[in-house]
């Protein structure tokens, strides 16, 4: 005969244990967290913050991180991604961009892609309309064509503005420059202000902060990016990542945001991971896969950022004279929600007011920017 004072007390004690058990899986379960790049013009707030809207309306985190991205894409005073990005050393915009899929595990991406403003939306079409990962230049072009998508010229004022900028700044071994005056060429301690003389007579209307960046970027090259990673409470992810690519680079170039593996990747049973800054250098680290990995063996997200940046630096063995021009940034989002960026130095210049950041939105709260971790510190 069944004992019914055992399973009568059992079943009291149970019930009674049963709102902490509840608590302790509410609080197992993955929290909705949304992590991007920064970006200037708040845009990777704003990225999160749409992001995280979608997966509050119980969106696909595919969905959600592509909608965030495409409002840093479609923005034409983000020089790094998409519509007005800085181009080629021709003057014409190509854009890289490469998505993964979580639930699905699939992933797609598109490389030197010309004339198309959102090419975070075509390399989702590579992944669920083909049976490739990655199409590139006029193939690219032409799948986007018959995907439906609009032909633009990307190329700002202010992008051809800082196009010519460059142009004029460069100078062959004697000083010598065809799109200057040519053999009454300023000497080089005079050049800068020549080169934006001539800008300005060509852009009357131009601000002299737009003068300066164009001037900064001539001589620095910049490479800009940005990079979201999704989970949503079910503890689903997906990650993307969007950029022009380095300014004035020879055409048909591209750096590590549409290789998977390298400026992104994402395994939904650890968590994923992008970069933003110099593409060579987080290629010859395998970047986001490195990043990843490092979270799948134990570390915690910004040491698995760390690390991998510590395999950069070890590529210029430590030599910070030589690193000192680089910018490379990791971000990285874990299953549980833990997140962290990090960057190789911990501002962009001696001059800069800010450090690196990066942008975070958790569980529907706030979207803002927080401090990312660094590897050296600029003196
Ligand atoms: N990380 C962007 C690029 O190097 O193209």
């Amino acid at each position: 005969m069944k004992d019914t004072t055992f399973t009568r007390r059992a079943a009291i004690l149970g019930a009674a244990a049963l709102p902490a058990i509840r608590n302790a899986a509410a609080q197992a379960r993955p929290r909705a967290v949304v992590i991007s790049s920064a970006n200037r013009n708040n845009g990777g707030v704003n990225c999160c913050a749409k992001a995280m809207e979608i997966l509050k309306a119980g969106g696909d985190t595919l969905d959600a991180v592509i909608a965030g991205v495409n409002i840093v894409e479609l923005d034409p005073r983000d020089s790094s991604v998409g519509y007005g990005g800085l181009p080629n050393e021709e003057g014409v915009v190509e854009l890289d961009s490469s998505c993964m899929h979580g639930p699905s595990r699939r992933g797609g991406a598109v490389g030197a892609l010309r004339n198309i403003k959102t090419p975070s939306k075509v390399a989702r079409m590579v992944m669920e309309q083909t049976d490739h990962m990655m199409l590139v230049g006029e193939g690219a072009l032409r799948f986007a064509r018959a995907m439906g998508f609009k032909e633009e010229d990307l190329l700002t004022e202010e992008s051809r503005l800082q196009w010519l900028t460059w142009k004029k700044s460069l100078r062959d071994g004697s000083g010598h420059n065809n799109w200057g005056p040519g053999i009454d060429a300023p000497p080089s301690e005079q050049r800068k202000a020549a080169v934006l003389r001539e800008i300005k007579e060509m852009f009357p209307n131009a601000s002299e902060e737009l003068l300066a960046e164009a001037w900064e970027n001539a001589i620095h090259p910049p490479h800009g990016t940005i990079n979201c990673i999704a989970l949503n409470e079910k503890g689903e992810m997906s990650a993307v990542t969007t950029t022009s690519g380095l300014a004035w680079k020879i055409p048909g170039r591209v750096g590590d945001s549409p290789i998977v593996g390298g400026g992104l990747w994402l395994d939904q049973d650890v968590g994923g991971a992008g970069s933003t800054g110099r593409g060579e250098e987080n290629l010859r680290v395998c970047g986001a896969h490195t990043v990843v990995e490092n979270m799948r063996h134990g570390m915690a997200p910004k040491d698995a950022c760390l690390d991998a940046l510590k395999r950069v630096s070890r590529n210029f063995n430590d030599d910070l004279k030589r690193l000192e021009p680089i910018d490379l940034n990791f971000y990285a989002l874990r299953k549980d929600g833990e997140c962290a960026g990090a960057a190789l130095w911990n501002k962009a210049s001696v001059n800069a007011t800010r450090g690196a950041q990066f942008a975070v939105c958790r569980d529907g709260g706030e979207s803002r920017q927080e401090n990312s971790v660094f590897l050296y510190e600029r003196k």
